[in-house]
């Protein structure tokens, strides 16, 4: 039996919860879990680190306000506009229907996908993006080899089709980081130290495919060699705008002006913008630098020691303790802009949304005209934010709306409660049924000028974190994903999970972040003022407790019966249907319930507010990232990312997607080991079955 059959088979009888892998850990997050918290400030007593950091910044001489300086990216022609984020493309008229799948055990090394559907990949790790670099040939990897092919770990994911006939369009994608452990022969790693990390840093990133299908609502095939294509890495050029572009925090011996980055890190998340461009956010990027020990590398997690990477033993750039390089890591951690329809345009890092663990960035329209995105900083007790543009979107005129996030106001949530008394972080519901309340945006910078005491406008836009613990934000359990309905405008945020809360001294449970120890995290529903996401207080509640109901009796749906909902855990993104339904993907199942990661549908209005059916579960070791839901085409597409990322060169813990039986019999670009990929899923019992699935079924 192959190794793979092995996998598949185990049985659901003897399911056991498990731990997260430590190489998920490890290449992830540097190890985030079993570090101290970064956030000690205690907020309201303004007694914190802030102000430690920043009267040491005055004594330095450093604190003083810098004229605004805007450098806006090279402006491009006129692109094909983007269809919508959330809805499809189309006209096959599909509703997606599905029965919801029984969650799968976490060790099964398979795409399992509702009875009716199938699934394909559109693009894996390795593949060619230019007809220059061949097949892929795993044996023989290179820096250049691989700037030429689709990048590691692809996280965030659209799928933007051309207006027309619905048969051309682009797909757009991530690539968080590295996994060397199973991408690289280790022998070949240990004889090629300096290649292997220039191989990893062109593996991070973005990508830019164009692809194809015969027909809409088919299934979409990569373009090698199309004109939009591109790989953006560590070596690419990026332009930092914003206010605070051009401030002695970002300047380098390499960048005397502090406006030219090379390199984008740890990417996750995004959006894709209402002007057709796409936002990707900077969020681990603190593993990759070895700090001096600065209260301001403390506050983002940047330690003394080398690096988990190494990479600063290839490029003295990811050492501060290097001479002219102390600021290098505070030009990562911020949300990018990439036009993805010029490959000549030059990438966008946006100052003016804040420096942090950026899971992404998604942008409406304000009643007004603004702009505004919604951010979170993915780290245990860390802030929810929002962005409003100063200037206004204008419809069709794309390059105006490409300056939208170059100036503006940045504001902080706090969270006020309804029945704080009652709050014991056990999750037990209060009397007035609800977790509700109501919260505020609080001012950072407004209108060009700082509103936190003692911070410049460079401050607080290059240590945002400590302008938050200065202004008294509430400190959430690992905010990620935030969008906004497009069906209704109200906002949802995914809270992964705490487990440090209400422990050591740590802060307490409080009715936004209800549990202690919240291992399962929790999705919050916002509600701006008139609907306007320019308002500043909104409306808030819980819509659910995530958790195993089987077995966990702190679990909340919205009232919705607990026996009849999918288990769920560590909820990290979220995309909407064009019905207004709410698509959650999962980041650690494994680890906490137990089972694969997965893709669920919750049902938002009505009688079935609450109800989460389970769509798709990914294979061994792997996260369900990106989820784009084209329902009116009957599909859906995920990245899946990190798949057996515990295994070896040599001894592969998953092989999906290409299942090879062995290395000698894998030809033809395929991989004797698991790729990071797209994937489609799409029904094969309605209008859009032209596709061949591969590899085992559930
Ligand atoms: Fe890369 Fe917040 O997940
Ligand atoms: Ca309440
Ligand atoms: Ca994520």
């Amino acid at each position: 039996m192959t190794p793979r059959n092995l996998l598949q088979l185990l049985p659901m009888a003897g399911h056991t919860r498990g731990n997260r892998s430590a190489a998920t850990c490890h290449f992830k997050c540097g190890d985030a879990c079993a570090k101290d918290v970064c956030n000690t400030s205690s907020n309201a007593y303004f007694r914190d680190i802030a102000d430690q950091a920043l009267s040491r910044r005055a004594a330095l001489g450093l604190g003083g306000v810098a004229a605004a300086a805007v450098v806006v990216g090279q402006q491009v022609a006129s692109a094909p506009s983007a269809a919508a984020d959330a809805g499809g493309f189309g006209k096959g008229g599909g509703k997606l229907p599905f029965q919801a799948i029984a969650p799968v055990e976490r060790t099964v090394d398979a795409v399992t996908v509702p009875e009716g559907y199938d699934w394909s990949p559109v693009i894996r790790w390795g593949d060619p993006l230019f007809s220059s670099a061949g097949e892929f040939d795993p044996s023989n990897q290179s820096a250049e080899d691989q700037k030429q092919r689709f990048g590691y770990n692809c996280d965030y994911l659209n799928i933007i089709a051309d207006r027309g006939n619905g048969t051309t369009g682009v797909l757009v994608a991530n690539h968080e980081y590295t996994n060397e452990n199973v991408m690289f022969d280790p022998a070949w790693l240990e004889a090629n130290p300096d290649e292997a990390r220039l191989t990893a840093m062109a593996a991070h990133g973005f990508s830019v495919v164009e692809v194809r299908r015969d027909k809409a609502g088919g299934v979409w095939k990569p373009v090698i060699d199309g004109k939009r294509n591109r790989r953006i890495h560590m070596h690419t050029e990026f332009v930092l705008d914003g206010p605070a572009a051009g401030s002695d925090l970002l300047k380098t011996k390499d960048d005397p002006t502090g406006t030219v980055v090379w390199g984008m890190n740890n990417n996750c998340s995004g959006g894709t913008t209402p002007w057709g461009t796409v936002l990707t956010g900077e969020e681990n990027f603190n593993q990759y630098y070895v700090g001096r020990g600065t209260p301001e590398e403390a506050r983002y997690g940047i330690g003394t020691d080398p690096s988990s990477r190494g990479w600063e033993l290839t490029e003295a750039r990811f050492d501060a303790k290097n001479d002219g390089y102390e600021n290098e890591a505070n030009r990562f951690g911020y949300i990018v802009e990439i036009d993805p329809h010029d490959p000549e345009s030059t990438p966008v890092k946006h100052t003016a949304l804040g420096r942090f663990k950026h899971e992404g960035a998604n942008v409406t329209i304000a009643a007004d005209g603004r702009a505004v995105a919604y951010l979170g900083d993915d780290e245990r007790f860390d802030y929810i934010y929002k962005f409003v543009s100063k200037n206004k979107y204008r419809e069709g005129d794309r390059e105006h709306n490409k300056t939208l996030l170059s100036e503006g106001d940045l504001y902080v949530a706090k969270f006020n409660a309804t029945s704080a008394a009652e709050i014991d972080g056990s999750g037990k519901l209060p009397s007035d049924g609800a977790f509700d309340g109501s919260g505020e945006w609080l001012p950072l910078l407004v209108r060009g000028t700082s509103r936190v005491p003692g911070m410049s406008v460079e401050e607080v836009l290059v240590y945002t974190r400590l302008a938050g613990d200065k202004v008294g934000a509430t400190k959430m359990d690992r905010p990620e994903d935030i969008d906004v309905n497009p069906a209704t405008g109200k906002v949802y945020a995914a809270l992964t999970n705490n487990t440090r809360r209400g422990t050591d001294g740590k802060a307490l449970a409080d009715e936004a972040n209800p549990r202690s120890r919240n291992r399962d995290g929790h999705v919050l529903e916002l509600t701006e003022r008139n609907n306007d996401a320019a308002s500043l207080t909104f409306g808030w509640n819980i819509l659910l407790v995530a958790g195993d109901p089987s077995v966990d009796t702190t679990t909340y749906f919205s009232g919705y019966p607990a026996e009849k909902v999918s288990p769920i855990s560590c909820p990290d993104n979220v995309a909407f249907d064009s019905a207004g339904n709410l698509w959650i993907s999962t980041d650690g199942q494994p680890g906490t319930i137990g089972y694969a990661d997965a893709l669920h549908k919750v049902t938002l209005t009505g009688d079935e507010r609450g109800r989460v059916q389970q769509f798709l579960a990914v294979p061994n070791g792997a996260e369900t990232c990106g989820p784009v839901i084209h329902d009116r085409e009957n599909t859906v597409f995920v990245s899946i990312q990190h798949p057996g990322d515990d295994g070896t060169w040599d001894e592969p813990t998953s092989f999906f997607p290409d299942y090879v039986d062995s290395r000698e019999t894998a030809g033809g670009g395929e991989f004797f080991g698991p790729r990071p990929s797209v994937i489609q899923v799409f029904r094969t019992t309605g209008n859009n079955g032209n596709g061949k699935g591969r590899g085992p079924r559930k």
